[in-house]
């Protein structure tokens, strides 16, 4: 690209100069996570920007991140390096559809994954990430219904683990992590048959990785089912030589600085979310040079999604 060396020294210099933090998903481009003060994954980065003294969030991930962020922290200025990146998961639920489902279940406690719209969250009384939704749903009475949303694979991972049966999920799904499908986590773990397997519940071959643990194709303890986080803790314990990681690409950046002399393959190469890569240096210093894009939730809407998000900031600590 056209950039100038000193690409990132100018990104530092003006986050200075706004009082900014940057904060990058585990699934940025690499040159992004590097110059940024801190990664992790959803709910980190969350627990960050609420705590964070500074006075600007620069957030390089996906819309509804930012805008998570600007719920938590309403007097602060955040920016998107581009207001596009969006997430196909997050738009698989629109808050009409869960208006209308409420309206089937009076009385369900509703609890949405943080990929989902203001509004969404507004309609919503706890969030959760991949990282904590299973305290999450375990932290609401057993005899109350639960809405899980709007991701089946990690409803289906929660209801797995608490054996819950008044719990329903909706149908939705990431195109990028539904896309790294069963058959293919099946052949590259008989291929690696000393290889580990970190999935990322959101995928659809989470079910095939668990069947294979259960029928002893894979030993069940080589088989982890994490949040982007998990995985970062669980490469820095393991005594693996290889993984086989089942999540967004993005990923492998991170695993690699955490634990250089495991061999990291993604299970599925070509699992690159578009919009997590719509943050590039260019736009980042875009961002920081002409304050743009701010990120605007409005007041009454934020209002009523805060206890939701605080109350997912808060379990699982
Ligand atoms: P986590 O980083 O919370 O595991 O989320 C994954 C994801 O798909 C975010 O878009
Ligand atoms: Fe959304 Fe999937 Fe991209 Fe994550 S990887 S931002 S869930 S589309």
């Amino acid at each position: 690209s056209g950039l100038e060396p000193g690409w990132a020294d100018e990104v530092r210099a003006l986050a200075r100069r706004r009082d900014a933090v940057l904060l990058a998903h585990n699934y940025q481009l690499p040159e992004i996570q590097d110059v940024a003060d801190h990664t992790g994954d959803s709910l980190a980065l969350s627990r960050i920007a609420a705590e964070s003294q500074a006075s600007t969030i620069v957030f390089c991930g996906v819309h509804f991140m930012a805008e998570t962020a600007k719920i938590l922290s309403p007097g602060k200025t955040v920016l998107i390096p581009d207001a596009a990146a969006g997430c196909s998961l997050a738009d698989s639920i629109t808050v009409d559809q869960l208006r209308a489902w409420k309206a089937e279940h009076p009385g369900a406690v509703v609890v949405s994954y943080v990929n989902t719209t203001a509004a969404v969250k507004a309609e919503t009384d706890i969030c959760c990430t991949s990282s904590n939704a299973v305290e999450v749903v375990a932290s609401i009475p057993a005899g109350k219904e639960v809405l899980f949303l709007p991701d089946q694979f990690l409803g289906a991972h929660v209801r797995r683990v608490l054996q819950r049966e008044n719990m329903h999920v909706w149908a939705g799904e990431c195109h990028v992590h539904a896309g790294i499908n069963g058959a293919t986590l099946t052949a590259q773990a008989e291929a690696n048959p000393d290889a580990e397997l970190f999935v990322h519940p959101e995928c659809g071959c989470a079910t095939s990785a668990l069947y294979l643990a259960g029928t002893g194709a894979v030993p069940a303890d080589r088989v982890k089912i994490l949040s982007t986080g998990g995985m970062l803790d669980a490469a820095r314990e393991s005594r693996a030589s290889s993984v086989l990681v089942a999540t967004e690409v993005g990923m492998l950046h991170q695993l690699r600085r955490a634990a250089p002399e495991i061999d990291f393959r993604a299970v599925n190469d070509r699992a690159s979310c578009r919009y997590m890569k719509m943050i590039t240096p260019e736009k980042l210093l875009r961002a920081l040079r002409e304050g743009r894009d701010e990120v605007h939730v409005d007041p009454e809407l934020a209002a009523r999604g805060r206890a939701a998000v605080r109350r997912m900031i808060e379990i699982g600590q």
